[in-house]
């Protein structure tokens, strides 16, 4: 049964009861609780509002605190009648119970504001909910990542998984092969501008994202889309594999094929390969991989894999499964695109990235299946529901197409445990990536995540069972999202599936 008039929240709680009245927010409400949500929800409302809430001793009109017995890990209970209490079961579920009062927040006819009384009670379906951000193709700086965490926590998404290198350009300082940056740092996709971070600046995006309950993955793609490496480091890259598709489709675009040794700005695919018989290329990945895992409190360090078209099959299912052992040894767990689970032997506990399609063609489920049989788990990511860089319509005027057209309602009906012949338990959680070929700036980045990153959302977060998980419900309470993305300057896609709130 869909409610007449269910609760403006998304992603949809697992239960909400919407009260008669409203809670008036003024100047007078005072904020009180032990936690950097506080803060957040005082500088939240004031953004949007204007209003300075204080921050205060209980008793006051708006208290948050933490108790475990409240929900499972992430929850939060939220009331507001009189009053607004949010109990987190943790200090992410007290966040998430602020991402929820924020969007029960309304201005009234008459310009003052109010909260809409309700009672929810939440936990999320799925512990990884993540989006993924190509910083490869075009580069975004440390400011535009931090909007980018912003807006992503903000729909309960946890992980920011950051594609570090592509053929186009490599984006981590890496101490110890330094040309990496110095030669292949400063080109991107296109001829534009490239750009990397320094471990400062890394470790900077790290926090920010760990302020706002987000876990970052970094991923070195490998073998393959390792171009850039072989402009730093020649003796560590194959020469290019022109494959008929890649002439065909550089011709299409008017781009240069690659040459090995010189940067390459196109977008064609599967040329490139790391040298897999040198031992040297295992040298520069041990290297790397320490480096990065030095870098990263999170468990997670991500190896690429997909689209090595011109790598031997034997050579690609060896390199999987040492690139693999040698993340393990360096106390991470590997996640790499389900690619590598053509590889037997691939270390135990992998954590593979299905980004094939919602009905699995070729090897691609075999593939998958491969993580599951090793231990590991499985993120979906398919590619044509949930990714972000695909274009909305044939003519708009951002993203590619290779994968479908992907307007809001594609993005939102489809299921994580109904890809893949897996058990429901190996299906860790959903990740909705944005590749950026065609995006130069935050701005176009945002027009392709938002809204798509609030379906994807509500697909990870919210009880498949939960009456609410419906297109039409989806689309009347996203509609009520504008005038918050609005305030947060989030640059949305209005898209004409969906009737969007004035306030
Ligand atoms: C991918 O889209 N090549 C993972």
């Amino acid at each position: 049964m869909v409610l007449p008039h269910p609760l403006p929240l998304v992603p949809a709680p697992v239960s909400a009861t919407a009260g008669e009245g409203r809670m008036p927010v003024t100047a007078a409400i005072r904020v009180a609780g032990d936690s950097p949500a506080v803060p957040q929800l005082i500088d939240a409302v004031e953004r949007r509002t204007g209003i300075r809430l204080a921050q205060a001793e209980a008793p006051a009109e708006i208290t948050l605190r933490i108790d475990p017995a409240v929900a499972a890990s992430e929850g939060y209970t939220l009331s507001v009648g009189e009053t607004a209490e949010i109990v987190g079961a943790d200090e992410a579920g007290l966040f998430y119970g602020v991402q929820t009062l924020l969007q029960l927040l309304r201005e009234d006819e008459d310009g003052s504001w109010s909260l809409r009384q309700a009672d929810v009670s939440d936990a999320p379906r799925f512990p990884r909910r993540g989006v993924m951000l190509d910083v490869a193709r075009h580069f975004f700086g440390v400011d535009d990542v931090k909007r980018f965490i912003d807006a992503a926590s903000a729909l309960k998404l946890n992980h920011l998984h950051l594609h570090l290198s592509d053929d186009q350009g490599w984006r981590i300082e890496i101490a110890s092969w330094p040309l990496l940056t110095e030669r292949a740092g400063a080109t991107a996709a296109g001829g534009d501008p490239g750009g990397f971070y320094t471990k400062d600046d890394y470790r900077e995006i790290v926090a920010y994202a760990a302020s706002r309950h987000m876990i970052v993955i970094p991923e070195i793609d490998l073998p393959g889309h390792t171009h850039a490496i072989g402009v730093a480091y020649p003796e560590l890259v194959e020469a290019p594999v022109l494959n008929d598709e890649l002439i065909a489709e550089s011709a299409r675009l008017g781009q240069p094929l690659p040459v090995a040794g010189e940067p390459y700005l196109g977008w064609g695919v599967g040329h490139s390969s790391v040298r897999i018989h040198e031992a040297r290329a295992y040298d520069f990945v041990r290297d790397v991989v320490r480096e990065l895992a030095k870098l990263t409190p999170g468990p997670y360090l991500h190896v690429g894999g997909d689209e090595s078209l011109g790598t031997p099959q034997a050579d690609f299912d060896l390199f999987a499964e040492r690139v693999t052992a040698i993340v393990v040894e360096a106390g991470k767990t590997p996640v790499a695109w389900h690619e590598m689970g053509s590889a037997p032997g691939i270390a135990e506990g992998t954590v593979g990235q299905y980004w094939g399609r919602t009905t699995p063609e070729g090897t691609h489920a075999e593939e998958a299946a491969r993580f599951v049989e090793r231990g590991g788990a499985l993120i979906l990511s398919p590619s044509n529901t949930a990714y972000l860089d695909m274009k909305y319509a044939e003519d708009f005027p951002l993203g590619l197409a290779w994968a479908g057209v992907i307007d809001v309602r594609t993005a939102y009906e489809w299921e994580p445990t109904a890809v893949l012949d897996v058990p429901d338990a190996a299906i860790l959680g959903v990740e909705a990536p944005l590749w950026s070929e065609t995006t130069r700036t935050l701005a176009e980045v945002e027009r392709l995540a938002f809204p798509r990153a609030a379906a994807q959302a509500e697909i990870a977060w919210s009880p498949r069972e939960s009456p609410e998980r419906t297109w039409e419900s989806f689309r009347a309470r996203l509609g009520a999202m504008a005038p918050l993305w609005k305030a947060e300057g989030i640059d949305f896609h209005p898209s004409a599936e969906i009737t969007w709130s004035d306030r």
